[in-house]
């Protein structure tokens, strides 16, 4: 555990203009958040209607240690767990209660001020999903401010394709190849920003994978070499393509494609849901929109607490706007949702090999350049060739792991890697889905995934 760097930003396709709400702009580390903490709760036997937004009633204090790794420890001794969820803010799971909340902040024009040391009013129930309450809180010793500034948003600014840049990458090596798509000419520069994971979900200071333990070494030889869940015995376990268009919803679709994949598996495939990506949209509070979100709390927590609906209770638009699913249309849970290995920070490729292979395809996220929005086909990896006509920003985009595998086609270069849906579309890539080099957290893909399991 010792050697386990936990404390990295890393966001989530979240799109972000600076003077809009995005997945929120908080930046909370690791380092930032551990301590101690007071909760003030308000009342609880609340049903999950309950809206904290304005909360400001707490009737009790309780006192929480956050230690490291995922230890918590409260003012009566009882021991629990914890989590960062990506910058964004923390849940905790104690005394048969969860909590969670995002870090607290303030925007004004592009400046952004996170105040670690506190949060914006959040949610807690008992682990049954009853007694809702609300809650505030703050650490017992103040922390300074932490200021950023957004980058400002290219308005106006069409998207042109480099032809230079598509030549660099096919003659300086011959992993994958690039073309040029017709589609993402004269793109509105910020809507494509936003389809590639949103200008926000850049990460800062990588998060590295955990060591590879011996069990897990020991664990990976009982693995096949080559596992893909479109094609298992014949049977293709994996839904439907799907194309998020330009809104910053890439988190939805890769968690609810996630939860699509595991009831087919659990049902062997009898049963095959198209959960509502709008349904999350426009009416989740774990998460922005249009403008981004995270795995973890859609795939993962809203999928427990609220339930997914099938995709005609609220077919997608891919526009914000007021929650208009259909009122009691069947709700389908899921549950033990977790960062693979445990919290966030503890992920690695043996783990995601493992739990891939024996659960099911997984919400991964990894760091969107340039030359990626030319993939055609083949092995990706980062070429670090220059995009002279586009500002590009890095973005890190949220997509569905459904395999792994080995190219021997250069059998002095054999490549590791992984199998990926994208959600740009059948028009885009190897039919939407991508290869990417596995083994060496290429653009950190291997660095915080994310798995639940749906209630049968
Ligand atoms: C919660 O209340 C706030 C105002 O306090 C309102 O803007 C928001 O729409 C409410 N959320 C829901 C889900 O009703
Ligand atoms: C977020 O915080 C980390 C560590 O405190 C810092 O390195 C990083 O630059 C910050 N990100 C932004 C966008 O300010
Ligand atoms: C699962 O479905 C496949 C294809 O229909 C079938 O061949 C197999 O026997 C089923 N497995 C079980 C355990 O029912």
């Amino acid at each position: 555990m010792g050697a386990l760097v936990v404390l990295v930003p890393v966001f989530v396709c979240l799109s972000v203009l600076s003077q809009v709400g995005a997945d929120t702009p908080a930046n909370c580390t690791y380092e930032d958040v551990k301590g101690t903490w007071v909760f003030q709760i308000g009342q609880e036997g609340y049903t999950n209607t309950l809206n904290c937004t304005s909360f400001n009633n707490p009737q009790v204090d309780y006192k929480v240690e956050l230690l490291f790794p995922d230890l918590a420890i409260d003012q009566f001794g009882n021991k629990g767990f914890w989590t960062l969820i990506y910058n964004q803010g923390f849940e905790l799971v104690i005394g048969g209660r969860k909590y969670f909340a995002f870090s607290k902040y303030k925007q004004s024009g592009s400046t952004v001020v996170s105040m670690c040391d506190q949060i914006l009013p959040g949610w807690s129930h008992d682990v049954l999903g009853h007694n809702w309450a609300c809650f505030l809180g703050a650490k017992n010793e103040r922390q300074k401010v932490k200021v950023h500034t957004d980058l400002p948003r290219l308005t106006g600014y069409k998207y042109q394709s480099d032809i230079e840049l598509i030549k660099t990458i096919n003659q300086g090596q011959n992993s994958w190849k690039a073309v040029q798509y017709p589609q993402f000419e004269n793109m509105d520069f910020e809507d494509m920003i936003r389809m590639a994971g949103g200008r926000k979900s850049r990460i800062h200071n990588k998060p590295s994978p955990a060591p590879i333990t011996q069990e897990q070494h020991q664990q990976l030889k009982s693995l096949p070499a080559e596992f893909d869940w479109r094609n298992v015995d014949g049977s293709n376990f994996v839904s439907p393509i799907r194309n998020q268009a330009s809104c910053g919803s890439c988190y939805a679709f890769s968690s609810l494609a996630m939860n699509e994949a595991r009831v087919r598996i659990l049902t062997n495939n009898t049963r095959q849901p198209v959960f509502s990506t709008q349904d999350i949209v426009e009416c989740s509070e774990y998460s922005q929109g249009c403008e981004g979100g995270f795995p973890y709390l859609i795939g993962g927590k809203y999928a427990e607490d609220f339930g997914l609906v099938e995709e005609s209770c609220n077919p997608y638009k891919g526009r914000d706007d007021a929650c208009s699913t259909v009122p009691n249309c069947p709700r389908e849970y899921s549950t033990r949702y977790e960062y693979v290995g445990g919290f966030y920070g503890a992920c690695n490729e043996a783990l995601m090999r493992i739990n891939l292979v024996k659960y099911g395809p997984m919400a991964v996220a990894f760091e969107v350049y340039n030359d990626f929005m030319h993939y055609k086909s083949g092995v990706y990896h980062h070429t670090g060739a220059v995009n002279k006509f586009n500002p590009f920003e890095i973005t890190n985009h949220a997509v569905l792991l459904v395999g792994y595998g080995t190219d021997t086609s250069d059998m002095n270069n054999p490549k590791d890697y992984w199998i990926v849906k994208n959600g740009w579309g059948t028009g885009w890539g190897e039919d939407d889905y991508f290869r990417i080099l596995r083994g060496v957290d290429e653009c950190s893909i291997e660095s915080i995934a994310v798995q639940s399991f749906p209630v049968m």
